[in-house]
């Protein structure tokens, strides 16, 4: 294949979404829908990327960072105006340049690479991809003559009856040569019942000059679905979240239900790992092997390593160590890192804080900005107490430390090595290793209590 070189429309609104937000940056598997389809055109081999922006232009721009270079179309006329507004930049490129659309997520590369191969097979000036789907309405049809030869693409709004009973319909990925694609866009108008500028408009006008064009049918029309609404968006990630289920449980994962695990598109989970219902992984969450997870577990941009349990956790933006277990109802809170073997029971939330090798936090603890050792023990309902309303301290807990039940350590605090606190305690000052602090009124006892109370 010659270099390839892509175009992926993004520019529109999607009115068809009413949303503030531009269409291609709704996610689905938690990636926008223009990233997918960006990382599908990478992964074909293509070498340029360019996207074409528009509506909400700085926030498609913020999503795509350096990842591919892009082009503004100031007013939106078109999907063919759109394909216009990258020539400045393609001025001197000569091949293959794919167009996709920056609202079908659920392509692959595979499709890609079939659809430009044939391409440069059949020595064609243009292809389209074209897909038979069980539901046209909305799609451009694909109007073919006798003899099967694509004869032009006819938008929904512009179709005769006859022609939108065709279930044949462009899939909005193209390729072309690039000398033709841009020749031909000047020739396309916008007498139709958008008032628009069509991409696929180009085909006609090349076959009118006697050009090859050529047409790829997909195997599976899911890879094409377009997505111009919620319920769209809904069916999208429902195909995809079942795409990859199937390739975990294929590379050696169990999911107890895949219809209820919600698995993000670039999460990687190791083999042997077992996953229970309502379990969601997120973001750049990993997972290594041999870990159970869930039920009703939440894990976003977390590191988790192997032979991890959770059950009812949410955990962000933290790492979790091997064989350490939690749950249930545990938080986990961001700048997190629970060493390993650590234990956590149930109620226990921990925020920005570094929990060390085999510590016990085993019920109602909350842990927040916390720098613990490895082998401490906290008891029941133990506390960091890190903010005074205006600025949050520190607490250092030192290696095999024993917290006593229901105490308070107001930071900024230590506690040494090896040191014990009595339970009951509102540790204000340092606690040297080994000494045990006692800080809490002592206990007094009335007798006759009855008879005094009268
Ligand atoms: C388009 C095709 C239709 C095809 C379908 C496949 C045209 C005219 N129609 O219809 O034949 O069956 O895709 O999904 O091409 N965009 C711009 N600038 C514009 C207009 C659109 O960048 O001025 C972008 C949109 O952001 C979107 C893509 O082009 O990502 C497709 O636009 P959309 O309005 O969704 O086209 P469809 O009506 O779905
Ligand atoms: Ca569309």
């Amino acid at each position: 294949m010659t270099d390839l070189v892509t175009i992926i429309l993004a520019a529109g609104k999607g009115t068809r979404m009413k949303s503030a937000h531009p269409k291609v940056l709704h996610k689905v598997c938690g990636k926008e829908m223009v990233r997918h389809v960006l990382d599908a055109a990478v992964a074909t081999g293509s070498k340029r990327n360019i996207v074409v922006v528009g509506f909400g232009a700085d926030e498609v721009r913020g999503a795509l960072g350096n990842a591919a270079e892009v082009v503004v179309q100031e007013e939106q006329l078109g999907t063919g105006h759109a394909v216009l507004q990258a020539e400045p930049l393609l001025r001197d490129t000569k091949g293959t340049v794919m167009v996709l659309c920056g609202d079908t997520p659920l392509l692959t590369a595979g499709l890609l690479q079939k659809l430009c191969e044939e391409h440069e097979k059949a020595g064609a000036k243009a292809t389209v991809l074209t897909a038979i789907m069980p539901d046209a309405t909305g799609y451009g049809r694909v109007i073919r003559t006798a003899a099967g030869d694509v004869e032009k693409i006819v938008e929904h709004k512009d179709a005769t009856e006859a022609e939108r009973a065709v279930r044949e319909v462009n899939a909005g990925i193209y390729c072309f040569d690039a000398e033709a694609l841009f020749s031909a866009l000047k020739k396309v108008g916008c007498d139709n019942a958008q008032g628009e500028y069509y991409l696929p408009d180009v085909l006609s006008i090349l076959r009118g000059q006697g050009e090859k064009i050529w047409a790829v049918a997909a195997d599976d029309y899911e890879e094409t679905l377009g997505v111009n609404s919620r319920i769209h968006l809904a069916q999208a990630e429902k195909i995809l979240r079942r795409r990859k289920n199937l390739e975990l449980m294929e590379s050696g994962v169990t999911l107890m239900d895949p219809d209820s695990t919600f698995i993000d598109m670039d999460v990687a989970v190791g083999r042997d790992t077992v996953i229970y219902p309502f379990t969601w992984l997120e973001g750049k969450t990993s997972v290594g092997e041999g870990c159970t997870l869930g039920p009703s577990s939440r894990f976003t941009d977390a590191k988790i390593g192997d032979g991890v349990t959770a059950h009812f956790v949410y955990a962000h933006e933290c790492e979790i160590e091997d064989g350490a277990t939690m749950g249930p109802f545990v938080h986990i809170r961001p700048d997190s890192h629970i060493s390993k073997d650590v234990k956590i029971g149930n109620f226990v939330e921990v925020k920005n804080s570094n929990v060390g090798e085999g510590s016990k936090l085993p019920h109602l603890q909350y842990i927040g900005d916390c720098d613990m050792g490895a082998g401490v023990n906290m008891g029941c309902g133990t506390i960091t107490v890190n903010y005074d309303g205006k600025t949050k301290f520190r607490t250092k807990i030192g290696d095999h430390a024993f917290v006593g039940c229901n105490s308070n350590l107001v930071a900024p605090v230590s506690v040494g090595d090896g040191a014990y606190v009595a339970a009951g305690s509102t540790i204000t000052k340092d606690v040297p290793p080994d000494e045990l602090a006692v800080a809490r009124a002592r206990q007094k006892n009335i007798p006759n209590w009855p008879d005094k109370r009268k």
